[in-house]
């Protein structure tokens, strides 16, 4: 369903994804249009993962097509999706954990920015980069200016999940796509990192695969609920919750 005035950016058309016998996305038809901020959410094994991961490029749906900006990228592997702007978190972007929070993210610049080779990336001199302003801005905007200079092996999960979203905003994604981003974080470090994803409301798209509604509710513009590999409901939050069908197989209540 297209609610949104912007032009869509990805559309999957019936996509099926199998394991075996077991339907995992059972000819699922999604639309997201540029920056929205929109939800999925859904019960465990409701499919949410596989779907992010057709549409992210690591499975090839069975049936079914996958568009982004208009093309059919059904057959695209991963990576090339990422050149197009299309950013998962928490896979692409993992960090370097024997280096410093500033020296990942004037990494991430790099590699976004210069278009170098992974070899040209390691040769060329982080110095040079550790004080560029965006570099700076992205330390003060996820709040690490504390850790910047800390290893990354010793951050909390929540600072680690910030970095990891700073690493992938520095890349400049037009869509932004977390699968369960605030999964063993803290009330806290939940609201620091929609803190930080609020800033990009209106300049990205970004989709969000979560398991509890609670902790995205807030924050979403549109959400949709996938049960047993389908979709169930789709649209405002609220409406979607109340949905007959959510309410019997979600919350489970009759
Ligand atoms: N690689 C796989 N091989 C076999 N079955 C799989 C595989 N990945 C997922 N499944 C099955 O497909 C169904 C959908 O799984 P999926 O991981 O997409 O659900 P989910 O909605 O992300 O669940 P969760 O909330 O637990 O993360 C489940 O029944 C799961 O067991
Ligand atoms: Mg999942």
């Amino acid at each position: 369903m297209n609610t949104h005035a912007s032009p869509e950016i990805i559309r999957t058309d019936n996509v099926t994804k199998k394991f075996g016998e077991m339907v995992a996305v059972d000819h699922v038809n999604y639309s997201l249009c540029e920056n929205e901020i929109a939800g999925i959410i859904g019960s465990n094994g409701a499919g949410k993962t596989t779907f992010f991961n057709l549409i992210t490029g690591y499975y090839t749906p069975e049936e079914g097509t996958v568009i982004y900006e208009g093309k059919d990228i059904t057959a695209l592997p991963a990576q090339k999706r990422v050149a197009l702007g299309m950013m998962r978190t928490f896979q692409l972007t993992s960090t370097f954990d024997s280096l410093t929070v500033t020296d990942n993210l004037v990494l991430s610049f790099i590699r976004a920015h210069k278009k170098h080779s992974l070899f040209n990336l390691f040769v060329t001199p982080r110095s040079r980069h550790r004080n560029n302003d965006k570099i700076k801005e992205c330390l003060e905007t996820f709040d690490l200016q504390q850790v910047a200079q800390r290893d990354v092996k010793h951050l909390s999960l929540g600072e680690k999940r910030r970095l990891e979203i700073a690493m992938s905003i520095l890349a400049e994604p037009k869509v932004l796509l977390l699968d369960e981003p605030l999964a063993g974080l803290s009330e806290t470090e939940i609201k620091g990192v929609l803190d930080v994803l609020r800033l990009n409301v209106s300049k990205q798209t970004i989709l969000i695969v979560e398991h509890k509604i609670s902790k995205v509710e807030d924050f979403l513009e549109r959400l949709t609920v996938m049960h047993e590999g389908k979709i169930i409901a789709d649209g405002k939050c609220e409406e979607c919750l109340n949905a007959p069908e959510v309410r019997k197989s979600y919350w489970q209540i009759d």
